[in-house]
């Protein structure tokens, strides 16, 4: 939510700071702004919308100047505008956020009373606010900032510029990542490692409530006592910045399509070259002491983790509770010891995720954490982190990081289930050939893209659309309609097939598209008799299914995508594709904003 960025630079920070912004766009794109200080003197250029508003705003209204800081919004507290946008200026000082400033209604009162009034809607603004006020008493700009800091509640990533001050930027973390990077003769700052990868691969993480005061040549941070603080210096991958379509329309298209890849490499991080055995990272877990396992997590990687409960509870026997991150810590559910609690997040960021995490420490026997950024909070609070591999991944719906997640999940319940006995060897050398031969699998399902396409044009016309499924499909229903509602803006449920009589059968008419998944598995004659009850009421089937359930019961179907033959523990990973396609090329045919859809963000650092 919301990226920000911040440059001492040798060259003109606007183009810089529009660039790493451009990085950052993932986060928020209700409004983007920059402020610098030229020959001493603080200026800002703000615009409601994209980035690419900004920028033409800066082809008539250059802003020079080396010292700059950046902000691209995903607004929370006042409407996308121009005054809303940050940087947020209150006299000599301009700040840009991350986060939310839970107390500004008391700090505002408190403001108030010396006569200092609020000009916007946001919470950031408080913060520089409370900084004028006390450099207006005599504080120094590092002081002043710093006293501010001590006031503030909630969670941020902040950074402040300094009219008068040319070599001068003070950052802090509280909740919100916050990366520094280190240029020769420059300095840097970004919600991010991303966002400066082009401007250097030496990166040093502000850790939870640091400060930091940066200039061109230092560096100084303090961390939440005060003290001065050592922290260092990595040097990340460049590879794991870089960010472009590889020839795609759509980052939300590179993604789905690289899935084959990024999995093989996945794969080769959990599985032994020559063994039949899961390797984890590090001191790994003993799944002998675990009696459950709690998994909790947001969106996308919830239903990641409804999936996995299926293959926990069948292939481990492990019984698994299942939450939605922003319920589970306000619910205060007892977590027994012999818990093993699992968080599941592709960014590591989720506030909600995060807090559920903290919500666990000290109660769960161990914590674990399935991410894609393995810098990110959530790694670095858990027990242990499994980092799923999935690259940077940009479109703001989720693809290539749900499956990885899958991918790792599956391993990890393997595991459990040769720790606690429950599968013999044989069986555990099938399953793992069988996800060995995922990426294959996965090549064979995106070659029916063509027919996926066809269907999305008749899907592009519908004004809801229901998913149904089975057992392990379940979820996968609920996963393809979070994905058709949050690309194409089209109404879309998923259920658990056998339930759609209990109501939502209500809802069936000629104009209702219902798109069945299911493999020829266990269940599958029972999903087909609730479709069977959805075509008799005239609803529209697409049936997913492999040739063997083609055969069976395509008659009557309005279409059909013919899917490869896969393990049935596997099916679920390889059903995302169909799922995934079918909302893009419906959004593609709706014309609607497939990588930036409106409203959302790709990283929720609020609850
Ligand atoms: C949907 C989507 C979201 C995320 C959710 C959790 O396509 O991307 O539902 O899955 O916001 O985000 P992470 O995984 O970063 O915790």
């Amino acid at each position: 939510m919301c990226g920000i960025v911040g440059v001492l630079g040798d060259h003109e920070a606007a183009p810089i700071l529009v660039e790493a912004l451009k990085r950052l766009e993932y986060r928020g794109y209700d409004s983007a702004g920059i402020a610098t200080v030229n020959h001493g003197k603080l200026d800002r250029r703000r615009a409601v919308g994209k980035l690419v508003n900004l920028g033409d705003l800066l082809v008539h209204d250059p802003l020079p100047g080396k010292a700059g800081i950046g902000h691209t919004r995903w607004a929370t507290h006042g409407e996308p505008s121009v005054s809303n946008a940050h940087p947020h200026q209150a006299g000599p000082v301009a700040v840009v956020h991350n986060g939310i400033i839970e107390n500004f209604r008391d700090l505002r009162a408190e403001l108030a009373e010396h006569g200092i009034l609020p000009q916007t809607e946001t919470d950031t603004e408080t913060v520089a606010l409370l900084t004028q006020h006390y450099l207006d008493q005599g504080a120094s700009p590092v002081d002043a900032a710093f006293q501010a800091l001590d006031r503030l509640e909630g969670a941020f990533a902040l950074a402040f510029l300094f009219d008068g001050e040319e070599d001068l930027i003070v950052a802090a973390r509280k909740g919100s990542p916050l990366a520094i990077g280190h240029g020769e003769g420059e300095m840097y700052v970004g919600s991010d490692a991303i966002a400066l990868g082009p401007l250097t691969d030496r990166i040093t993480y502000l850790e939870e409530g640091d400060r930091a005061v940066l200039t061109r040549t230092s560096l100084e941070i303090r961390d939440a006592q005060g003290e001065l603080a050592n922290r260092e210096i990595r040097t990340v991958q460049i590879q794991s910045t870089q960010i472009d379509k590889a020839g795609h329309k759509h980052f939300m298209a590179k993604e789905i399509a690289e899935q084959p890849l990024v999995i093989g490499d996945a794969l080769g991080h959990y599985l032994p070259a020559g063994q039949d055995t899961v390797q984890l990272p590090g001191k790994g877990i003993d799944f002998t002491k675990i009696e459950r396992v709690t998994m909790v997590a947001c969106g996308t990687a919830y239903y990641a983790c409804l999936t996995a409960k299926y293959w926990f509870e069948q292939l481990a026997r492990i019984p698994v509770e299942v939450d939605i991150a922003s319920e589970f810590r306000y619910r205060e559910p007892p977590v027994s010891p012999g818990t093993l609690a699992v968080f599941v997040s592709q960014s590591g960021e989720t506030a909600d995720t995060l807090a559920a995490l903290r919500y666990c420490e000290g109660k769960a026997d161990k914590i674990v954490s399935v991410v894609n950024v393995p810098e990110s909070s959530i790694a670095r609070e858990s027990d242990l982190a499994l980092p799923i591999h999935a690259g940077v991944e940009v479109g703001v719906a989720s693809t290539k990081a749900f499956t990885c997640q899958l991918v790792v999940l599956v391993l990890l319940a393997l595991k459990a289930a040769a720790d606690k006995g429950q599968i013999d060897q044989e069986t555990l050398a099938d399953h793992i050939s069988a996800v060995r031969g995922l990426p294959s699998l996965l090549n064979a399902a995106l070659d029916q893209n063509e027919a996926i396409r066809q269907a999305a044009i008749k899907l592009s016309e519908a004004r809801d659309v229901l998913f149904l499924g089975r057992g392990p499909m379940y979820p996968m229903a609920l996963e393809g309609a979070l994905k058709l509602k949050e690309i194409s803006y089209i109404h879309a449920e998923g259920y658990a097939s056998g339930e759609l009589k209990h109501g939502p059968i209500a809802l069936i008419d000629k104009n209702m598209p219902v798109i069945v998944m299911a493999p020829r598995d266990a269940v599958f004659d029972k999903t087909v008799s609730n479709m069977q009850e959805v075509m008799a009421r005239k609803g529209q089937v697409l049936l997913i299914s492999d040739d063997d359930g083609l055969a069976e019961a395509q008659d009557g179907v309005w279409s059909t995508i013919r899917m490869p033959h896969v393990h049935p523990t596997l099916a679920p990973i390889l059903y995302a594709i169909p799922a995934q396609l079918l909302a893009y090329h419906t959004a593609v045919a709706k014309g609607t904003d497939v990588d930036q859809p409106r409203n959302l963000a790709k990283s929720v650092t609020v609850e």
